[in-house]
Parts: structure tokens; sequence; C-alpha cells
């Protein structure tokens, strides 16, 4: 491939996590200003202290030299969460994050291993508006929901659908996302609607709303549907020819299409599927955190900052166009 292509196939592979980390780096500082870094004046008045005492023999300034360096070298490495203001006294306890990071560009690991995408963003700044510490952990879909039931994971943010049925094991905050399911097949495959897919053999991933449409249509123990780990192996499966058809949520979909214009796919879109909101999920009756996560949602939605981390992923178009406005009335389908 071509440096300027491989390049710009880069950059819309890793969009924004990249210039993020510039972008933010002035804000990450002034964020670990208060827990790391004392103000010079704080400094000042610490040296006069030890030299009026007699204490600053070689040792104690050595051991001075080394926590200023912890002190900074903390400071260069916090990673501040993103947003643009920070409204509430950050509290100490550090919520765990679970994410299945295999469903770009929501979730999904860069090159150096790092969870990135639009839910990481959004999650970073619910946090910096809630005042919570938030920590992610990449946890595969099957048991994503068995890790928050057990509490192994204080809340989810996965692309998380906010179904009636999931509603009766765990809570979900205000939907942040309007989705649909969308439809990919090989370019030369004549498929116009959902209902063709009848009798044909299709991928999705297991457990998922695009898994529930296709079992509705087919029969849950129809030999046609394949299940998978992930969305990338259903899709890299319909590449290989193992399967007709995948169902997945819109915005994978489109993202994996832009991004591997080898695999040759086309996208089929049907209004009869059902209009999905994605919502960050906690355990069944965590009335407190929800009431956090609720709180720095509203707020970054308030302040434009979600409107911000939007665009930057998805530009100006809506990805749901259809979904928006309807769903957005009722959370539950
Ligand atoms: N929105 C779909 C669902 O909730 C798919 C989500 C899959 N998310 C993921 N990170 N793999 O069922």
């Amino acid at each position: 491939m071509p440096e300027k292509s491989l390049r710009l196939a880069l950059q819309r592979y890793i969009p924004q996590s990249l210039d993020k980390r510039q972008t933010n780096a002035a804000p990450a500082f002034f964020f670990c200003q208060p827990v790391y870094c004392p103000s010079p004046l704080f400094f000042k008045a610490y040296m006069s202290t030890l030299s009026t005492r007699h204490f600053l023999n070689t040792s104690s300034r050595l051991g001075l030299g080394l926590v200023l360096g912890l002190m900074l070298g903390a400071c260069g490495k916090t990673e501040a969460p993103v947003a643009a203001s920070v409204t509430a006294p950050v509290e100490s306890r550090v919520y765990v994050v679970g994410t299945d990071a295999a469903y770009a560009p929501f979730e999904s690991q860069n090159a150096s291993g790092e969870i990135v995408g639009f839910d990481i963003d959004v999650v970073k700044a619910v946090a910096a508006k809630a005042g919570i510490q938030v920590r992610f952990v990449n946890t595969p879909w099957e048991g994503i929901f068995n890790a928050l039931n057990q509490g192994d994971r204080d809340l989810l943010v996965s692309a998380v659908t906010i179904t009636t049925e999931r509603r009766e094991s765990m809570d979900f905050s205000a939907p942040y996302f309007d989705a649909r399911q969308l439809i990919a097949i090989r370019g030369a495959t004549e498929i116009s609607k959902f209902t063709d897919l009848k009798t044909l053999k299709v991928g999705v991933q297991n457990g998922t709303t695009g898994d529930e449409a296709i079992s509705k249509l087919q029969g849950k123990t129809s030999t046609n549907i394949k299940r998978f780990e992930s969305t990338p192996l259903a899709l890299k499966e319909l590449e290989a020819g193992g399967v007709d058809a995948v169902v997945a949520d819109n915005g994978v979909v489109v993202h994996y299409v832009n991004n591997n214009a080898g695999a040759k796919f086309r996208t089929v879109a049907d209004n009869s599927f059902a209009a999905e909101q994605y919502g960050i999920a906690v355990k069944k009756g965590n009335t407190e955190l929800l009431a956090k996560l609720n709180q720095g949602l509203a707020g970054i939605k308030a302040d434009g900052s979600y409107a911000k981390i939007y665009t930057s992923y998805f530009g100006a178009e809506t990805v749901a166009p259809a979904a928006a406005a309807s769903a957005a009335a009722s959370a539950a389908k």
C-alpha cells in the first residue's frame, strides 16, 4: 500500500485518539495538579521548614529529589478523563468499566493496546463531569453481563442496546446513542431487504440484538445462523464466503466497510429493524452510581462536550437518521 493511503487508512482507523492525546495534554496536566503537583509556593514553604530545622542534610535532599521525581513522573503519566470541565471533587474510588473492545469505532484496542473509541471518550467525559474515576477493562461480550452481575465490573459501556429483557437484570443510564441493525453482504449478492435473509446463511455476534433479529426471522434454532464471538469475526467469515450476510449494529458495519475496501462489501438498510439505543449499564439496584452517570451524561450533553465527541467520530451526519428522533422518546424497545 502506498505510504499516503496507508496513512489515510490509519487515520481513519484510529480516528481521534491520537489528536485527542495532544489536545488533552494541557487539561490533563491541570487535572493532576491538585493530586500530584504541589505549587512552587508550597515547595518554597516546605523547603524553608526543612532548612530552619536543619533538616536538609544530604540524605533528606536525596529523598526530596526522589519524591519530586515521583511527583513529576506521576504527572506526566496520569491519564486524565477527557472532559472540558470538572464540576465535582474527584472521588478516590476507581470504578471498573467492562467493554468488549472489538467493536470499532465504539471500543477497540489501538496499536499500543490502549482501549479507545467513542464509548470510551463518552464515559471518560461523563466520569470527569460526575467527579468519579474509571478504569477500562477489556471484557469479552460473552461474559460481560455476568461480570457486571457478579460485581467484577461496576459498569459496562459496550454499545449495549437498552432492551426490555436486559432491563430485567441490569439498570441502564439515559440513552447516549441511537442505532439500528444493518446488513452487510458481498457486493454481488442480490439482497434488498431483511426478509431476503430468511433462508440464507447469516453471521452475527452471539447474544447481540443482531442475533435476536435474525433468530426472529429464521427461528432461534435455525442452522443457517452462524454465531460468532465478535462482530469482526463474523465479518471476516462473510469475506471468506462462509456466510451470505452479517447483521450487526450500523455504526460498526459502516466503519468496517469503510476501512476494509478490499472486502468489497455492500450494506443494505431496512427500516423494519427496530430503533435501538445504547445505554451505560450498572448492576441492578446500583442507583448511586446510576445517578452519577446520568448526572455526568446530562452535563456533557448540556455543555457541548458530547456533541464534540460525537462529531469527532461520526461527523455531522447521524448514523441512524430514522432512529434518532422517534427512539429518543422510548428507551426500551
Ligand atoms: N448493540 C448490540 C447489542 O447490544 C451489540 C453490542 C455489541 N457490543 C460489543 N462491544 N461487542 O446487543
